[in-house]
């Protein structure tokens, strides 16, 4: 079991993914988007035929379903790697996200991830210093203007991440908020290479417990 945990929240293309892929590659840990287990419920529902608006019925999908995270994703043993970025997907993901029991399910098994980890995990979503691991070794809020995100999420344009902040920022439960022992990045006109630097020093700037 693996006590070390790099938190990386933020909104939709401030870079999370980028930058937690980068510091695990760099420190050899284990990398977790947690993102796409959200969205990987969506493309299940899909096939499944249930109404993202049945939030019952979404539950208990999202209770019984086998999610692996990893290079590619898997749910129920189908790969969705790519199913999961569609704009059908990104239009309907904050809203399953909405729902308090698909949101312990999802972070229930993101603990058990981190506790195999064989080193540490670089864990990126909405919650992850606020509520998955509220005494992670070390916790980052990344952010991005407005414009910046646009382009880097390509065609999913930026009325839509508008709208997707909105919801991620404003729902009941584990909303995206920027816990206060963060440390903010601005990842606008930054290279990756510098961000991963920056997390590493911060890292290893931590007093040794
Ligand atoms: O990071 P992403 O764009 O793949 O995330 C997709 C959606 O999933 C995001 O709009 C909100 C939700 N999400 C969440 O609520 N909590 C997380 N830890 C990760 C993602």
């Amino acid at each position: 079991m693996s006590e070390l945990i790099i938190a990386i929240d933020g909104p939709a293309g401030s870079g999370k993914s980028t930058v937690a892929r980068a510091v695990a590659a760099t420190l050899g840990w284990s990398f977790l988007d947690t993102g796409a287990m959200y969205r990987s419920i969506c493309v299940e529902a899909a096939r499944q035929n249930v109404s993202i608006r049945n939030e019952e019925a979404i539950s208990a999908l999202a209770e019984r379903s086998i999610i692996r995270v990893g290079s590619r994703v898997l749910i129920n043993d189908v790969d969705v790697t790519e199913a999961i970025r569609t704009d059908q997907v990104n239009h309907d993901v904050s809203l399953v996200a909405t729902y308090p029991s698909v949101r312990s399910a999802m972070v229930d098994r993101q603990r058990e991830f981190a506790d195999g980890a064989s080193v540490g995990t670089v864990v990126e979503g909405r919650d992850i210093a606020t509520v998955v691991f509220p005494n992670a070794t070390l916790k980052i809020f990344l952010t991005a203007s407005l414009e910046e995100r646009g382009r880097r999420r390509g065609t999913e344009g930026i009325e839509s991440i508008q709208r997707r902040d909105e919801i991620d920022q404003n729902r009941e439960t584990s909303p995206l908020r920027r816990p206060v022992d963060a440390r903010l990045i601005d990842t606008t006109d930054r290279s990756v290479e510098e961000i991963v630097k920056e997390v590493v020093s911060c890292l290893e700037s931590l007093p040794l417990k």
